[in-house]
């Protein structure tokens, strides 16, 4: 992907670094983000959503990985940025994110977190339920101000893909369905709030997509809803967010999403909707995340040993583990490794890369065919970029590891590698 290549002395090259030299700077287990892919991936969503007709937004969601280095990226390519937490809204006003283009989610959002939005000034703050709507009108009473607001829908769509990435079945936990009076209700009191500037609708289908015609039906129905609202209730819907949830390529099960062409369509579907439908176009906002990111990270590990068991199964033992990615053992997600250091290496055998946990489950790459491997060789792991390094912990207290952006031949330190003097940082040798 990206940048990548392999030298003559079979050893992978990630934005013109050896990924050798990249070990011996930094160490590992060692996240590497190819710093030109995120920008082409960035450029790609942006001009694919151009439209002559539909105002158009692309916010980057950064739960998929978020560090200050990463946001100022993300401002400098004109991206938007979706956060959910109070964490990663302090981590955009670090960077001196813009405010008006921060987009703040979350089905739980704490009064704290709905002020430091509210005070810091965010674009639009999605409101999940009714509870929280009242909440928000509350604080900008105290507060003396007003809120722009979008509210999560549920729009009952199906997608096909992993059951705990999936968000819009009737049952998820997420927004308030379409099909409920009660949301009817709810937009009514937020459309007529003295507090709230309410602005359109926000959903998320879910994640890894690849079916264009999840989301093309999602923007049938939800047009269809914002008909209806105006038809039945005079309420004028100006912004739609279809979420995130642009499938990728991990291994050759997957299939590469054709991004230009599904935003085309999108834009087309919402084009003749709104024709057909006789309705204002509303501004059209989407937010992918693991699109922009997954493919531009490689994890880089050392191997420790390799055993054969009794049984028969080859393990490869790394430096890492299911900590610095949780995606294998969490939804059986499957990666694409090599030996970094014998690209040309002609496969064996298959071997399945564990690390150094105290668990079975701790598997980083379920099945992989490598040439024989050795004690010290590093072994790559693929398209790491998303839900990595943003999802990974200290279990058996292991340090988490640095992450560096290469581009041009040079290397920077985005995050620093943990120490154990990090790990015992909040810990208290305190008496009752
Ligand atoms: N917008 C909202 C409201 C979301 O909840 C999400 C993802 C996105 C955008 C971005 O979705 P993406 O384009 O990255 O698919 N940890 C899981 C993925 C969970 C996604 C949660 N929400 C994984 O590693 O596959």
């Amino acid at each position: 992907f990206g940048t990548s290549r392999i030298n003559n002395n079979g050893e992978l090259i990630i934005g013109e670094c050896n990924t050798r030299t990249l070990k011996e700077k930094y160490g590992t287990p060692l996240y590497i983000m190819d710093e030109s892919n995120i920008r082409e991936r960035c450029r790609l969503f942006n001009n694919g959503l151009q439209s002559k007709h539909i105002e158009t937004e692309v916010i980057y969601a950064s739960k998929a990985f978020l560090t200050v280095s990463m946001c100022k990226l993300i401002e400098e390519e004109g991206l938007s940025l979706d956060v959910v937490s109070g964490g990663e809204l302090y981590t955009a006003i670090q960077s001196s994110f813009p405010q008006e283009r921060l987009y703040m989610h979350g089905n739980n959002k704490t009064n704290i977190e709905l002020k430091m939005a509210l005070e810091y000034g965010v674009g639009r703050i999605i409101v999940d339920n009714y509870n929280e709507a009242d909440r928000i009108e509350a604080l900008c009473q105290t507060m003396n101000t007003k809120a722009d607001v979008m509210l999560r829908v549920n729009p009952g769509i199906s997608a096909h893909t992993h059951e705990y990435i999936k968000t819009t079945e009737n049952t998820s936990k997420f927004g308030e369905s379409i099909y409920s009076d009660q949301t009817i209700e709810l937009i009514n009191a937020m459309n007529n709030s003295e507090y709230l500037n309410f602005h359109g609708f926000h959903s998320h289908i879910g994640s890894q997509i690849f079916d264009e015609n999840s989301f093309l039906e999602e923007v049938s129905t939800l047009l269809s809803f914002i008909h209806s609202l105006k038809s039945n209730h005079d309420i004028t819907v100006k912004e739609l967010n279809l979420g995130g949830g642009f499938g990728i390529y991990y291994t050759s099960n997957d299939r590469e999403m054709d991004i230009e062409l599904t935003l085309k369509m999108l834009l087309g579907r919402v084009k003749g909707e709104c024709e057909r439908l006789d309705i204002e176009t509303p501004k059209l906002l989407i937010e992918p995340g693991r699109a922009i990111v997954a493919n531009a990270g490689t994890t880089l590990y050392e191997v420790g040993s390799v055993k054969e068991t009794y049984g028969g199964k080859n393990y490869v033992f790394v430096d890492g583990s299911m900590n610095d990615n949780i995606r294998t053992a969490l939804y059986e997600a499957d990666y694409e490794a090599a030996l970094a250091n014998k690209m040309n290496g002609v496969p064996e055998k298959p071997y399945t890369i564990t690390g150094k946990c105290c668990e079975s489950g701790d598997i980083i790459v379920r099945q992989v065919l490598l040439p024989t491997p050795e004690r010290n060789d590093l072994l790559a792991v693929f398209s790491t970029g998303a839900y990595n390094y943003s999802m990974a912990s200290n279990y058996n207290r292991l340090p988490r590891p640095a992450v560096v952006f290469v581009k041009d031949g040079k290397s920077k330190l985005v995050v620093k590698r943990e120490t154990y003097d990090d790990l015992i940082q909040y810990d208290l040798d305190s008496s009752y």
